[in-house]
């Protein structure tokens, strides 16, 4: 595991992107997946300056979402679809038949899942994946518990994923999502490359775990240490617990 510690939220976006920039320009037609969140908006923020300043070109990338709320329609502005468009692919030249991102309200959840894996493998697997970190310790959604050989598939929220997430719908548990689709750990543990960021005291302990371990289900970031590409990218306070 190679971990970059940088002194705040601006550094690990700007390394980040820089990062992701150059699997761009080694393989044009690179796989990337990427993830939602407030953490890698300013990473999504600078790679929309590389294209329109230094023309960083992604009309040959195709990118596969980590996860999707059930029952969000694209055009829910919660909905990580809108997320997505909102702050990455409607300001880059992303080629909208590349994007995929599970379907929340796919009328069978179980085949839209296997169709989604199938388009990865088709695609000959992702080359980078970014990822977030959940407080809980969960990627994507895979919350405590989840199987380490997991694939994508329906999962029920945890309890505190709701909680922290009743913040963008009004504060209001009843709205917010109790499922969603997500990646599985073993969909996650086959990209190529994996690149963990976060940032902020709130994530200090899970970035413990996740650096020094035991590898467990119950925090299942903690399977990035097997992983023999994974690049950990965190903020001076992220890392202020190891
Ligand atoms: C959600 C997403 C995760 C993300 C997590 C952390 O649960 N499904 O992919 O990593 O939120 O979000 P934030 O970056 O806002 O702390």
């Amino acid at each position: 595991m190679l971990i970059i510690i940088k002194n705040n939220y601006d550094e690990i976006s700007d390394e980040g992107a820089k990062i992701v920039a150059g699997i761009i320009r080694k393989k044009p037609d690179s796989v990337l997946g990427f993830a939602t969140g407030s953490t890698p908006i300013g990473l999504y923020k600078e790679l929309i300056r590389m294209h329109k300043e230094e023309g960083l070109d992604f009309s040959k990338v195709t990118t596969f979402n980590l996860d999707e709320y059930v029952g969000l329609p694209p055009s829910h502005n919660q909905s990580y679809h809108y997320f997505m468009w909102k702050n990455l692919f409607n300001h880059i030249n992303v080629n909208k038949s590349n994007v995929y991102i599970p379907m929340g309200m796919a009328d069978d959840i179980n085949d839209h899942c296997e169709w989604y894996e199938r388009k990865i493998q088709q695609h000959c697997g992702i080359d980078l994946q970014i990822l977030g970190l959940g407080a809980n310790g969960h990627i994507a959604f895979n919350e405590p518990g989840s199987s380490l050989g997991s694939r994508t598939r329906i999962k029920t929220l945890d309890e505190k994923t709701i909680k922290d997430n009743s913040r963008f719908f009004n504060n209001n548990i009843e709205d917010t999502p109790k499922f969603a689709i997500t990646m599985g750990v073993g969909t996650i543990m086959e990209a190529k490359k994996l690149l963990l960021l976060a940032s902020g005291i709130k994530k200090a302990n899970a970035i413990k775990a996740t650096i020094r371990g035991p590898i467990t289900a119950m925090l299942p970031a903690t399977i990035v240490q097997m992983h023999q590409f994974t690049t950990i990218l965190i903020d001076r306070e992220a890392a202020s617990k190891l």
